[in-house]
């Protein structure tokens, strides 16, 4: 069996740090997002993309969940810029991308256009409330796309995780040397908990690997930030994962919180890293209300099987029940609510910032330890 094909076939690099850029002038300033973006576009964690989506391919992304090309894609990529810098910009001319004073890629401007933000929120987030964190992003942003092609030119500096971050290229070796075939991702954007634990081990019987992958760009202000979040993998991985079944390997995306939209994506990108399944568990990328528990499951029916060319692995709400004595679901526990443990996020964010402990039965205590250290210090910060 030959590694799993990247989504279009090809896997995309577009990075050259030796690009030369110093005849170019224009430039546009990136926000944190943009430059997750950038950078995933470059490293081919977006392939097919090769750039920011133009009209055609966003109008039929936003309304039909494809590229023109009728590829799957189901989260426009756009570079929004303000109506002066629009004005500004020239076609076919190309153009410095910039964050905090550093440049960090180039685009070649192929268009310009305005985009239908309330048309957008209503496909891609099904909804237009602004109190949803992504619509919230979206109607943020500036109202101008500008599109194209790009090139990566600098990458991030990930800090004290940055030997966790490897490109699509170097975590497909990893998977070939590591003798790998059915690799399984998991997408994250919490600490990990009982019940992802279970559903990862409950994939990893039927895989031989599980590629680890929480996301570390952009996430809303309550999330526990990402230098906590991947403290907590390592002391879980240390105490209670086979070495030789797990990967931990960030992925620098931004959350969009879009729900059944996100999921298709997440599935999609970790096909480009390597993966030949994927878990889908309850309420994936979800938010408050806005999506039916397992509403991220049923869009994967939207596609002919084999369209997606990864494994979507569903699961249902799990939570430790106390007369199973386990973890387990309603797929296999008999018992009543009264005996299963089930703490939402806000509740667990809310016990961690009061000192609180939540009970082993919901989280490893060594991801508690880690838990209530990092909020301490940012609440002394
Ligand atoms: S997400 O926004 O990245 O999806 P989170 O980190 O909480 O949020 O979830 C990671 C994955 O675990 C998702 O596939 C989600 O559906 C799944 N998941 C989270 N909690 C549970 C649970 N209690 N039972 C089943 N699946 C879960």
């Amino acid at each position: 069996m030959t590694a799993i094909q990247p989504h279009g076939g090809t896997l995309i690099e577009q990075f050259d740090a030796n690009y030369d850029y110093t005849s170019i002038t224009k430039e546009i300033e990136l926000d944190s997002f943009a430059l997750s973006d950038l950078e995933l576009i470059g490293i081919g964690g977006f392939s097919p993309l090769t750039g920011f989506l133009g009209s055609a391919d966003y109008q039929s992304v936003v309304t039909k969940m494809r590229l023109a090309d009728g590829t799957i894609w189901s989260i426009p990529v756009t570079l929004p810029v303000q109506e002066v810098k629009a004005n500004e910009l020239e076609l076919n001319e190309k153009v410095k991308l910039v964050y905090e004073g550093s440049v960090f890629g180039v685009i070649t401007v192929t268009e310009i256009y305005q985009p239908n933000k309330i048309e957008e929120a209503l496909h891609v987030y099904r909804t237009d409330d602004k109190n949803h964190p992504g619509v919230a992003k979206l109607f943020e942003r500036p109202e101008f796309y500008v599109a194209g092609p790009i090139v990566l030119t600098k990458r991030v500096n990930r800090g004290r995780f940055q030997s966790y971050h490897q490109d699509p290229k170097e975590t497909r070796a990893k998977f070939a040397e590591l003798g790998w075939k059915k690799i399984v991702g998991f997408q994250t954007r919490n600490p990990v908990h009982r019940a992802h634990e279970y559903i990862q081990k409950s994939a990893l019987e039927i895989v031989d690997g599980l590629f680890l992958n929480p996301l570390v760009g952009d996430t809303k202000s309550d999330d526990i930030p990402a230098d906590v979040r991947m403290e907590s993998y390592e002391v879980l991985l240390e105490n209670y994962y086979p070495k030789d079944r797990v990967y931990l390997s960030v992925f620098p995306a931004a959350m969009r919180y879009a729900g059944p939209r996100e999921a298709i994506f997440h599935a999609i990108v970790r096909k480009n890293y390597g993966c030949t399944h994927f878990i889908v568990g309850r309420d994936h990328a979800g938010v408050g209300d806005y999506y039916g528990t397992y509403d991220a499951q049923l869009i994967f029916s939207e596609f002919e099987e084999g369209e997606l060319d990864i494994t979507p692995l569903f699961f249902e709400h799990s939570f430790y029940c106390k007369a199973c004595g386990n973890m387990a679901s309603t797929k296999t526990c008999p018992h009543s609510k009264e005996d299963h443990v089930i703490l939402s996020g806000t509740k667990v964010r809310a016990m961690l910032s009061n000192g609180e402990v939540p009970p082993p039965e919901f989280s490893r205590k060594e991801v508690v330890e880690v838990l209530i250290r990092g909020m301490q210090e940012r609440v002394e910060a």
